[in-house]
């Protein structure tokens, strides 16, 4: 079969043939219609990832998808083991959840990797207090952050802070209802105050960061600022690390408030908790209330989806 196949940690991909994924007993392979290109699956095609194992190659990349079963129905499709990816013609994943009726499948592709990372964490805490709250997302104008903003404000938060760099993507989630912060300053000063004027007026409940590094740190600071306020109850999960893969932790901030600060992604959570919220998070892409924007690339250009950059998440789909 024609497949996306990397041959080393610093190759890029090139679209050649491939041996047929093994596939086990009583199952059969699907058809690939669509696989995204999300961080993941850079990350552990290149074996920089955390959750990479042990590396072999050649490998093919891509760790969820939308494809076809033998009988024709749509899934959504994902965990597939290596050195068998999804960006190939044929592919074998244990889960699936049909994608509904009305739902782009291009965009379920693109965004249930970025789209789930936020609505668990969301449906999570909703589940443990009932209601949402005020809710800041850092790293708001990527993919996952634009996604976990639109889902706090379909489930219900009384507020969503979006705080990110880039002004028009800033601008697009002040017009679908968010209070937008920018992270555009040099230094802790300048974050600390950009933060500081968006959580003053009430203590977040949770707070999803898909940054960390210096931007973390600012947040820290200001939180541990609002000590002693007995209302608080924070729950901080670190999503994503963009800004920095560590930030420092002050002592004060834990004692100071009532917070808890958690992680989320392979490895905090069961393939089964993540895939919990699949089937939801589709019906919202159905309806229109999860929105994004994608760019599809036919396999004989994978190299191309590779090297894609910007706002649009890159799918890989069948020549
Ligand atoms: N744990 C999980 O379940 C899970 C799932 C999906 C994604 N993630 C992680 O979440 C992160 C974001 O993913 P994504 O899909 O949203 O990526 P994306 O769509 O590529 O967005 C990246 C955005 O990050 C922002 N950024 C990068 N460096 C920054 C910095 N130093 N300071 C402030 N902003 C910075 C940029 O915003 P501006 O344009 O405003 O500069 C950029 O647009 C990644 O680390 C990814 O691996 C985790």
């Amino acid at each position: 079969m024609r497949a996306a196949v990397i041959t080393g940690p610093d190759a890029s991909p090139a679209c050649v043939d491939f041996p047929e994924p093994v596939v086990p007993p009583g199952h059969e392979p699907l058809h690939l219609v669509g696989a995204g290109l999300h961080h993941i699956v850079r990350g552990l095609a290149t074996g920089r990832h955390y959750g990479r194992g042990q590396m072999t190659y050649p490998l093919v990349p891509g760790i969820d998808a939308v494809a076809r079963t033998g009988d024709g129905r749509l899934v959504y499709t994902g965990y597939a083991r290596p050195p068998f990816g999804t960006m190939a013609e044929r592919l074998v994943a244990p889960f699936q959840a049909e994608v509904p009726a009305g739902a782009d499948p291009l965009a379920i592709a693109a965004g249930m990797n970025p789209g789930l990372s936020g609505w668990m964490v969301l449906t999570a805490r909703r589940k443990e207090v009932g209601a949402l709250g005020t809710v800041v997302v850092l790293g708001a104008t990527g993919l996952s952050g634009s996604l976990a903003v639109q889902g706090a404000l379909a489930l219900g938060a009384e507020r969503v802070v979006a705080a990110g760099r880039d002004p028009e993507a800033l601008e697009r989630l002040r017009g679908v209802g968010a209070t937008t912060v920018s992270l555009a300053h040099d230094g802790p000063d300048g974050l600390e105050r950009a933060l500081a004027d968006a959580v003053s007026e009430t203590s977040p409940g949770l707070v999803l960061d898909y940054l960390w590094g210096p931007v973390a740190e600012a947040a820290f600071a200001v939180l541990g600022r609002s000590g002693e306020d007995t209302e608080a109850d924070t729950s901080y999960v670190q999503i994503g690390s963009l800004a920095g893969l560590t930030a420092s932790l002050p002592a004060d901030l834990l004692r100071s408030r009532r917070i808890r600060i958690t992680g989320s992604g392979a490895g905090s959570l069961s393939a089964e908790e993540m895939l919990a919220e699949a089937s939801a998070v589709m019906a919202r892409f159905a309806d229109g209330s999860l929105q994004l924007s994608y760019t599809a690339f036919p396999l004989s250009r994978v190299g191309e989806a590779w090297a894609h950059t910007g706002r649009s998440r890159a799918v890989v789909v069948p020549d």
